[in-house]
């Protein structure tokens, strides 16, 4: 994968994970960028790469390191975008191809933004709620040096939420000496945070699921819905699938799969979770005990809402759904692209799918700036009417050049921060 790219030497080029997965994607737009392909190797290098080590004080009074990164991809349209991941496989690949997919995502839907992404390399299930916010204000005063809400915005993504926000505003704000909400975004709604942000990006996923099911004949009453990953994207999706109408016939997490024929009670199923952490153990629905099982699960709608690459050349031939929409950061290889193409399935890729986040996120980051803030009903027309165009316009590009609606995506947003690149110059 990507073997014919120079691999940056703090990358290991036989374990270069999603950030070959993003080279390969560039590959493959780059023969219709025109003129301006000369300028196609700013996309493969991220601009800027923090590497931070976060030391905690235990509760038991040890002391415990961990692995922390930002990374900012590209600035050329604006300052750095994108959230920050827990995960105790969390990878500077992983934040180099995460941070690349955020400035692609923000040209796609046109927000003024760069792309940037943040992590820690652990499983925060393991630590107490003390430890988790040492951790993360020690992470944030590593970061505090290239954040700010003009330089670069963190956000939620996997495993951080509206609490963890509220932690880095306020550490990021006692570092500057005065309140500054614009700094992250996802924040509580009482710290400056917007309405509508915690349902974004799975309103988003929903809003191009109904789009791209009207393109197919496909009905969204009575739609078999498969969901992977049921937190913040893939449970919100599936309740509003649900409430639409649709079936939703099958969810896994990172612990188990559970299946129901006759359509899984939704709203009942994110009360579970809520209180148990896991869709385990679920009496709503019957478990499968092999997990490689979900992917042939019958249904019309597929969305992966987990981790990247989990569609890949094992499982793509498996795959019985018409439409998948990428919740999911990165959830499908090439080879896995390829092989879903040629059987006829429609994906809506992650770059359209699940921007519905980061743009309520830039309605959040406006509005504090401007201490004016909107109703739930303007925000989720203006995201409703943003999705809607944004995938209007991949559609029509696609069938103009008869590619994927990937690729169309990464025509329309690989010219706009191109071009900003050529306009602004090369400095000095
Ligand atoms: N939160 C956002 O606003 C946002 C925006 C855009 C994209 N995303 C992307 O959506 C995906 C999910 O993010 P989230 O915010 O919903 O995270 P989350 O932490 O709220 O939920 C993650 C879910 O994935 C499940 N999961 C983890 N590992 C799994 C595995 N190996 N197999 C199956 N399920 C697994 C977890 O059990 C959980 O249900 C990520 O790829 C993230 O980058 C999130």
């Amino acid at each position: 994968m990507a073997a014919n790219h120079e691999i940056p030497s703090y990358l290991t080029p036989h374990e270069i994970g999603p950030w070959g997965v993003y080279l390969e994607q560039i590959d493959r737009v780059t023969p219709h960028l025109g003129n301006l392909s000369r300028w196609v190797e700013t996309l493969k290098r991220p601009k800027r790469v923090l590497i931070v080590d976060v030391p905690i004080e235990r509760d038991d009074g040890t002391i415990a390191h961990f692995e922390g990164y930002r990374v900012q991809h590209n600035t050329s349209r604006g300052p750095g975008k994108g959230g920050v991941r827990f995960h105790q496989d969390v990878t500077l690949s992983e934040v180099m191809a995460l941070s690349a997919w955020m400035t692609v995502k923000n040209a796609a839907v046109n927000v003024p933004y760069g792309g940037a992404k943040g992590g820690i390399r652990v499983d925060p299930k393991t630590l107490s709620n003390g430890e988790l916010q040492r951790m993360t204000r020690r992470y944030t005063s590593e970061i505090n040096i290239i954040i700010g809400p003009n330089k670069d915005i963190p956000a939620p993504d996997v495993n951080t939420n509206e609490k963890i926000m509220a932690w880095m505003m306020d550490t990021y704000s006692m570092n500057q000496g005065s309140t500054a909400s614009g700094v992250v975004t996802g924040k509580p709604i009482s710290l400056g945070g917007s309405l509508g942000r915690h349902e974004a990006t799975g309103r988003g996923v929903f809003v191009v699921g109904c789009e791209a099911a009207a393109k197919r004949g496909l009905d969204i009453k009575g739609a078999r819905v498969a969901v992977q990953g049921f937190g913040n994207v893939g449970g919100i999706a599936a309740r509003l699938f649900a409430e639409a109408g649709a079936k939703v016939v099958a969810v896994q997490d990172h612990v188990t799969t559970v299946v129901r024929e006759s359509g899984i009670d939704v709203p009942a199923l994110l009360k579970y979770v809520a209180e148990t952490g896991s869709v385990a153990g679920f009496g709503g629905a019957e478990r499968i005990n092999d997990r490689s099982e979900f992917w042939s699960v019958d249904c019309d709608i597929l969305i992966p809402a987990a981790l990247e690459q989990q569609i890949n050349a094992a499982n793509a031939n498996k795959i019985r759904a018409k439409i998948i929409l990428e919740g999911a950061n990165g959830p499908t290889t090439p080879e896995a692209d390829d092989i879903l193409h040629d059987k006829g399935v429609l994906i809506v890729p992650d770059v359209i799918a699940n921007a519905g986040g980061v743009t309520v996120s830039y309605f959040e980051w406006v509005q504090d700036f401007s201490s004016f803030f909107w109703t739930e009903d303007e925000i989720n027309q203006r995201l409703t009417r943003i999705m809607r165009e944004a995938f209007t316009a991949v559609w029509q590009l696609a069938e103009e050049k008869n590619v994927s609606l990937r690729t169309a995506a990464f025509i329309v947003a690989c010219t706009r921060v191109l071009r900003a690149r050529e306009m602004r110059g090369l400095y000095p």
